[in-house]
């Protein structure tokens, strides 16, 4: 036996020296698929084989054959990176070898795609990068992996693994910008070893499962829970919302450059009040009322209704022509008399959107203004005279009546005179209250004379006022 030393480049030297021949391996590649069986003859030479010094250098399997041909088997190859070589000397001493064109092969386990770095929604127009992983794959340097959308090759790629023999997981990546095509395109990855002429033909392929592709319009409505609202002229956010319970906001509409913002909101703010007048107001004179409405966009599309008690007294609308959230004054003129006193007055707002806007347009109300209304009563000596202060209150209220000089003091809801003299005319002060509020009603009584009584008789004047305290 010879000392061999299974290096190329050395024997290459070795073979190129002197020798005119050198062993042939019939088939002169080999590719093996791991774990098969393999088979390969030698021809150690034709005709200079002067030397019985020859043979075939095999790490596993067996070696059969008669004189100068060998057969070299094995029944699974199991062994990565191995070298089989066939040598003889010749007559002038040199050593004449060749080395079996041998690779062993597997195909990928698995073939998987993903997006890297990303779960959830997707959109337009974004960069993702699509990963594919191919796990125990040899030789790594013969894959190539193809990306595809549809049907459509969008890469080929290859490994930067140019020495490994053995089976390597390894990862290939494709960035991908999404476009509106791309929602519902299917992506996969292929990957296949082409492994030469003398490999398996056609060469190993093994597909990705689908992966389906589904972006969000950016235009597509979103329930949302919360909304901060910038009101800037450089605001150019997009903000489609639908309409949540949770939502302040009922509807909003997209902000484009033209259109700094026509976001729909109703009212922050409804309130009521009397314009330039507190207290008391006097029988048939003309006052205002103002319904105050804050933050209300468009407010072209807002209605205020004015009502006393439960009935409407007017419908009111902007002329404003305003996009963005405005405050705005809505006032109504009313003259009272004496069945006004104790009525309620109050506005509403609806914020009335069309058929793109919410089912039950926004309503908000205002509080309840209580209407105080002077006048004076007048009364016949000798004719009994009830007061009635009654309210309506949670909690209950209390009553302290302020009266005319030289009367005791009194606390109930409804103050009795028997018999009414001239000594009872005056200003009779109810003063009604709970923890919600406190309303002072005043009763100016005026007596007169029996004389200018046109039917005789003792008679009954009962004066009602009644306030409500709700909270
Ligand atoms: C994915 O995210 C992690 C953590 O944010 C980061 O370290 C990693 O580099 C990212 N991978 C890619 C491929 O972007
Ligand atoms: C191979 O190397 C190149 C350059 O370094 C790199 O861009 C590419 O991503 C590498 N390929 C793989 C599959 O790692
Ligand atoms: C490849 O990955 C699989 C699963 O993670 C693992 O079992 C296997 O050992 C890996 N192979 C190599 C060569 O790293
Ligand atoms: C994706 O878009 C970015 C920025 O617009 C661009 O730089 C990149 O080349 C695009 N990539 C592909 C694969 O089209
Ligand atoms: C991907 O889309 C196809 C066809 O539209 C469908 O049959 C398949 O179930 C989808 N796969 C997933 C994971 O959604
Ligand atoms: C915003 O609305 C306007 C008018 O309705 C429309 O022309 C425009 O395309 C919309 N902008 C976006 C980004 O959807
Ligand atoms: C309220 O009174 C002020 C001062 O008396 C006056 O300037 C203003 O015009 C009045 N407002 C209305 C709505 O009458
Ligand atoms: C409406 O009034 C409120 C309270 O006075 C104020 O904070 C807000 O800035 C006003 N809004 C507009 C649009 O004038
Ligand atoms: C006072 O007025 C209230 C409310 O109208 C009524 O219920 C009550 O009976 C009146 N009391 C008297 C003594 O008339």
């Amino acid at each position: 036996m010879v000392f061999l030393i299974i290096s190329d480049i050395y024997t290459l030297f070795l073979t190129g020296l002197g020798c005119t021949e050198c062993p042939v391996f019939t088939p002169s590649a080999l590719v093996v698929k791991y774990g098969d069986p393999a088979s390969v003859t030698c021809d150690v030479c034709q005709k200079d084989c002067s030397e019985d010094v020859f043979g075939l250098e095999h790490p596993v399997g067996k070696v059969t054959g008669h004189g100068t041909t060998m057969i070299w088997t094995v029944d699974r190859l199991t062994e990565w990176g191995i070298s089989v070589m066939c040598y003889y000397n010749n007559g002038a001493g040199d050593q004449c070898c060749s080395a079996l064109d041998l690779s062993i092969y597997q195909p990928p386990e698995s073939v998987s795609i993903s997006f890297v770095n990303h779960t959830g929604m997707m959109f337009e127009n974004q960069q993702y990068t699509l990963q594919c992983s191919v796990q125990n794959v040899a030789p790594v340097q013969s894959l190539t992996v193809t990306f595809y959308r549809g049907n459509t090759a969008l890469g080929h790629l290859q490994s930067n693994h140019s020495e490994e023999k053995k089976p390597v997981n390894e990862t290939f990546t494709l960035n991908i910008n999404s476009s509106r095509e791309d929602d519902g395109a299917q992506y996969c990855c292929e990957a296949k070893l082409e492994l030469g002429p003398a490999g398996p033909q056609p060469p190993p392929v093994v597909t990705s499962e689908k992966l389906n592709l589904t972006l969000q319009r950016k235009s597509e409505k979103l329930k949302v829970n919360k909304i901060v609202i910038y009101p800037s002229e450089t605001s150019k956010t997009l903000l489609t919302v639908k309409k949540d319970k949770s939502s302040p906001v009922d509807l909003c509409c997209n902000v484009s450059d033209s259109q700094a913002l026509c976001l729909r909101l109703p009212p922050e703010s409804v309130s009521i009040s009397f314009v330039n007048h507190t207290g008391m107001m006097f029988e048939n004179q003309q006052y205002t009322l103002q319904c105050s409405v804050q933050n209300v966009a468009p407010v072209q599309s807002l209605t205020v209704t004015f009502y006393r008690g439960n009935i409407a007294k007017g419908h009111l609308q902007s002329n404003s022509e305003q996009k963005k959230p405005v405050n705005e004054t809505f006032t109504l003129n009313i003259t009272p008399s004496r069945e006004d006193d104790g009525a309620q007055y109050w506005c509403e707002t609806k914020l009335e959107l069309g058929p793109d806007g919410p089912q039950r347009p926004p309503v908000v109300t205002s509080e309840k203004l209580p209407a105080i209304v002077h006048y004076v009563i007048t009364i016949t000596e000798g004719d009994t005279l009830h007061l009635n202060c009654s309210s309506v209150g949670n909690p209950s209220p209390s009553y302290t009546w302020t009266l005319p000089t030289n009367s005791p003091s009194y606390s109930g809801s409804v103050l009795t005179i028997k018999s009414v003299g001239f000594e009872h005319e005056g200003q009779y002060i109810c003063t009604v209250s709970n923890t919600v509020g406190t309303v002072t009603k005043e009763f100016n009584i005026d007596v007169q004379g029996e004389c200018c009584q046109i039917l005789p008789g003792k008679r009954v004047t009962e004066v009602q006022s009644q306030y409500y305290f709700t909270n």
